[in-house]
């Protein structure tokens, strides 16, 4: 029975994800929020266990306390961990970033993640899959054409982290991953900052790609890449 954890399921693409996966047959879903009590409803499928864990990206002691609990539980390995609760409102120049909304960025998006993967590791066997949410405000191609510097370098993190993560661990798929922008609070909010009604693409349709690459990647083809929600790669 496959195990996957998502973080930040309440609401965006964690929800969406969480959806997607309720309906894989025989799947343990868990998901991982900061407030247990704000998960909406999911529908699930047959043979799916829903199981909701605390963790909070602002505690980097949260994940390995989530990791407890959930072997007291009887959960004993992760197929799929998706590293996907994170903020997103530090932008504007680099000269001008608001410095304490830049280091609370740096926690929530880097630190958080990071201690996430250190606590699942000792879970997850041959073959998992690591992914870091990453986004196209990541990439260092297109400095100096964009204006998101805060949270463009959170994002470039997660480039590296799950990089890193692949050398260092040859038992672990690990890949970041763009979702594309997307029509959730974070995304709308910086497609009406940038004068648009919203953003152009539906959680769902990035969601359908998402899972698909999470589902093709081995350790020969993803792994170590940053890539994008419809399987092509990103660039750096
Ligand atoms: N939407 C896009 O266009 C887009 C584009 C590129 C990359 N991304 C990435 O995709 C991922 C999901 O984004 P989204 O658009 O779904 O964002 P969203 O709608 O703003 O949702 C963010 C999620 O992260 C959780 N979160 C925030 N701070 C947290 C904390 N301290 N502890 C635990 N959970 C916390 C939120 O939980 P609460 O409800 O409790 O705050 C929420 O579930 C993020 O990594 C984002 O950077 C999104």
């Amino acid at each position: 029975m496959p195990t996957v954890l998502i973080t930040g399921t309440n609401r965006g693409l964690g929800l969406g994800l969480a959806k997607a996966y309720a309906q894989q047959a025989d799947t343990t879903v868990i998901l991982g929020l900061r407030n247990v009590d704000t998960m909406p409803e999911i529908k699930a499928g047959q043979g799916i266990k829903v199981i909701k864990v605390k963790i909070d990206s602002g505690d980097i002691g949260s994940p390995k306390k989530a990791m407890e609990e959930l072997k007291s539980q009887g959960i004993d390995k992760l197929d799929i961990v998706i590293a996907n609760a994170a903020i997103g409102d530090c932008f504007g120049a680099l000269s001008e970033v608001d410095l304490s909304s830049f280091e609370e960025h740096w926690r929530i998006n880097v630190l958080a993640p990071l201690a996430l993967y250190q606590a699942c590791v000792p879970l997850m066997p041959e073959g998992c899959k690591f992914v870091w949410m990453s986004s196209g405000a990541s990439i260092i191609d297109r400095v100096p054409d964009k204006t998101d510097a805060g949270y463009g370098i959170t994002k470039c993190c997660m480039n590296y982290l799950a990089r890193y993560a692949h050398f260092e661990q040859p038992k672990i798929i690990s890949f970041s991953l763009s979702p594309g922008w997307v029509q959730t609070d974070m995304g709308d909010r910086a497609a009406i900052l940038s004068g648009m009604d919203k953003a152009p693409i539906t959680v769902e349709e990035s969601v359908e790609g998402m899972v698909k690459v999470i589902a093709d990647a081995t350790k020969d083809n993803y792994s170590g890449l940053h890539m994008r929600y419809n399987s092509t790669q990103s660039k750096w």
